[in-house]
């Protein structure tokens, strides 16, 4: 099944005002190019993102579960929409270790973000300890079946993220059998969870791409796109993994 490549960056708690140029440069280049693109930019420049790329699909990083209340800090579906968003990441590895998110939380979370409108990106990874005990697909298996919104509805606007957490910003990669191996597997969980539409869904992978690597990654079966953290700060960077995926 033919499924449009979809390449997200996330700024991550980088980027003020004088970085927006970044996301303009980024945003032209979506013009003409054939795949899906987004920015998930961090929440104090969500709206002047959408004001400096029109018709660009920006987003956030995280959603409380809750669509308001006593939750100081937090930012609801709503608010993301309101700012200008089309979708956020959930459940990032960043936030699972740092906040201690479960799978219950990244659940929920996929579950308001996707009721009020806002398009899904949600992470799972394994840690390198989970890599070397030779349990990386059982245990992201498993995580992925934990944190999946029980329905649905368009699969085009709902997307799964790999990423190897012994791989975010350290220049190292699994092998390419690796990542088959695991998107394979996640590819199953999904059928499993929704039949045909998990067919639909679109697998991720994230973790130290780069333009010297982007081709090879691209090129495995069931690696939809790309989640892509440091390298999507300057479109220098950000725009050759792009062209790698078109
Ligand atoms: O969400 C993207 C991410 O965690 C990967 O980061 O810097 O290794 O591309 P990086």
């Amino acid at each position: 099944m033919a499924r449009r490549k979809l390449v997200v960056g996330n700024w991550k708690m980088h980027g003020v005002a004088a970085n927006l140029g970044q996301v303009t440069h980024i945003s032209i280049a979506a013009e003409v190019t054939d795949i899906d693109m987004a920015l998930c930019l961090p929440a104090t420049l969500i709206e002047r993102g959408v004001r400096a790329a029109p018709g660009f699909a920006i987003g956030g990083q995280d959603v409380h579960a809750f669509p308001e209340g006593p939750h100081t800090g937090a930012i609801s579906a709503a608010m993301l929409l309101d700012a200008g968003a089309r979708l956020t990441i959930v459940g990032h590895s960043e936030r699972r270790e740092g906040q201690g998110e479960t799978d219950a939380d990244v659940k929920a979370k996929a579950e308001a973000a996707l009721s009020a409108g806002l398009d899904v990106i949600l992470c799972i990874g394994e840690s390198d300890a989970v890599r070397e005990a030779g349990k990386a697909v059982a245990t992201v298996s498993a995580q992925l079946d934990a944190s999946l919104p029980d329905k649905v509805a368009d699969p085009a606007r709902f997307s799964i993220a790999y990423e190897p957490i012994w791989a975010i910003g350290t220049g190292k990669i699994p092998s390419v059998h690796d990542i088959e191996e695991m998107h394979s597997a996640l590819r199953g969980r999904l059928v499993a969870a929704y039949g045909d539409a998990g067919n639909q869904i679109r697998i991720l992978y994230g973790g130290s791409v780069k333009a010297a690597n982007a081709a090879n990654i691209f090129a495995v079966d069931n690696v939809d796109g790309a989640l892509v953290g440091g390298a999507s700060l300057l479109a220098a960077d950000f725009l050759p993994i792009v062209e790698a995926a078109a």
